[in-house]
């Protein structure tokens, strides 16, 4: 494990030699320490990555080169994919099948962006049919400058892919800030990225609080482009602040995603997904579907599978076999949790879980957990918890569940399941939200455009619209200088 940021290509301590404590939720255990970075550290990073981009050669490099690089980079992270894994068990408390899963994803992410950095080589120029006499032109892309990435904690390693990745296959340097709940795993990326033959000072991480590293960021007049995932207060901070400069932002931001059920859906099926929807990585989803709408014909069947077979989850720690929910991923994350299900009781009727399990009081485990016959102003309906917390309700028309779905002041994910295809399309197409699931719910492919309507976010990520989001877009246009043009001296000449 690192216990230094990456600057300029070398493990360095932070300049002021403050460190912080890497706590794991399933014991509330310090098990390491990591430098607490500030702003002098962050101005550091910027500058090497400022330096890095106006020197070159990583911009100027041709895709095919740097795409070269982002492959080695996935390649190692495939290589050490168990080691990286545990590591994220450890920090995150997140159970090993889906750290696995995180991490062959993060390798794929790498190796899709090379694949994309390659292809840039072909197309990063078009020529625009102007229809002018005397003129070409023609598009070119470059890469935006100086990124500046600030991440969450939920998939540490996978979130920070989704962002260094395409930064890098676009050409820009940057500088990234993991969360400071979960740094350790985003720290290895500085020797993956050495190894892989990444000039020194494109990718620089510095790990610290939000307030201090990540404040100083988002403010740093020498980064180009903010992108950011996390919660809707810290995202409009980072968007206000990017004002100043007139930075470019992205943003992917928080949900409460509906998952609407059909009653020609198999019960089991719904049951599967509905669970996987909200119990996944603990409910730590940011498109998590945490409001079910059940079709009244099939309500009372399907929540009492459903209470069933949340009761049998094995809660444990991430590392023990066959357990699906580990501890949330901090001591202050699980009073949040256990914060809001508390008044939740008072306004909506508590099914099942609701607290701490028996015997693991010692780690940061929530039970899981559904809420039923609330109205629709609840605030546990309305509002994100990020935790196994789901709501239902049932629903009568397929008009009243769209109303239902749709009336939230976010629009990230949006799921329905029906057997009737049209009518899931149908729906589908009704969402006001950027991710829609038909019979399923979450899962994720690097090459599908991802990110939020409304409150959800700014952007997308993923697949050819998150190298977007590194590229500037360069008119040049050409005048053929053997045709006459004197409009001026014409004029004042007369
Ligand atoms: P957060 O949004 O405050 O933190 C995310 C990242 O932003 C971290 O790297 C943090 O250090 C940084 N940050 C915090 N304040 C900052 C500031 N003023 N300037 C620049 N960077 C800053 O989320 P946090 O505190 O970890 O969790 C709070 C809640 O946010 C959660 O309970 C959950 O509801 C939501 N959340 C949503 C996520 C998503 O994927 N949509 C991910 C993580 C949290
Ligand atoms: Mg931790």
């Amino acid at each position: 494990m690192k216990d230094q940021m990456f600057i300029h290509g070398d493990y360095v301590g932070s300049a002021s030699g403050a460190m912080f404590d890497v706590v794991d939720p399933s014991n509330r255990e310090v098990f390491h320490r990591v430098p607490r970075g500030n702003g002098e550290d962050i101005d550091r990073a910027v500058k090497a990555a400022r330096k890095a981009f106006d020197d070159g050669p990583w911009p100027h490099m041709s895709g095919s080169e740097r795409g070269a690089v982002l492959r080695r980079m996935g390649d190692l992270i495939a290589e050490r994919r168990d080691e990286l894994a545990r590591l994220e068990v450890r920090d995150n408390g997140k159970p090993l099948p889906e750290a696995l899963w995180d991490i062959d994803d993060t390798a794929g992410v790498f190796h899709f962006y090379a694949d994309l950095a390659e292809r840039l080589d072909n197309n990063a120029e078009e020529d625009i049919p102007l229809g002018a006499e005397g003129f070409t032109s023609k598009a070119v892309k470059e890469p935006v400058g100086v990124a500046g990435a600030i991440i969450p904690w939920n998939f540490p390693l996978l979130m920070a892919s989704w962002k260094v990745a395409p930064a890098l296959a676009a050409g820009c340097s940057m500088v990234l800030k993991p969360s400071e709940l979960t740094p350790i795993t985003a720290l290895e990326l500085g020797d993956i990225a050495r190894k892989s033959g990444l000039p020194s000072g494109v990718l620089n991480i510095v790990t610290g609080f939000g307030p201090e590293a990540g404040r100083a960021l988002a403010e740093h007049p020498g980064v180009d482009k903010l992108a950011f995932t996390g919660s809707v207060p810290t995202g409009s901070r980072i968007m206000a602040t990017a004002a100043r400069y007139i930075k470019t932002v992205s943003l992917e931001l928080g949900g409460k995603s509906p998952l609407v059920v059909f009653a020609d859906t198999p019960i089991d099926e719904a049951v599967a997904w509905i669970m996987f929807g909200i119990f996944w990585n603990q409910g730590e989803v940011c498109s998590a579907t945490s409001r079910v709408l059940i079709e009244e014909a099939i309500y009372e069947p399907l929540m009492a599978r459903l209470v069933e077979e949340a009761r049998k989850i094995e809660i444990g720690h991430g590392l023990e076999d066959g357990v699906l929910h580990g501890p949330l991923v901090s001591q202050s994350q699980h009073e949040k949790v256990l914060a809001c299900i508390e008044p939740g009781k008072s306004e909506a009727r508590l099914v099942t879980g609701g607290g701490v399990p028996k015997g693991l009081e010692a780690g940061c485990y929530v039970e899981p957990t559904i809420f039923a016959d609330m109205d629709e102003s609840a605030w546990i309906w309305r509002e994100e918890i990020f935790g196994p917390v789901v709501c239902v309700k049932p629903f009568r028309t397929e008009d009243e569940a769209v109303r239902m779905a749709n009336d939230s002041r976010f629009g990230l994910g949006a799921a329905v399941m029906s057997a009737d295809l049209d009518r899931a399309e149908r729906v589908a197409g009704a969402f006001r939200a950027g991710i829609v699931w038909i019979n399923c719910s979450q899962p994720t492919f690097t090459k599908a455009p991802w990110g939020g309507y409304k409150q959800s976010g700014v952007g997308r990520e993923l697949g050819e619209w998150g190298l977007n989001n590194y590229l500037e877009t360069k008119q040049i246009t050409t005048f053929d200088r053997s045709r006459p043009w004197g409009w001026y001296l014409k004029n004042t000449n007369g």
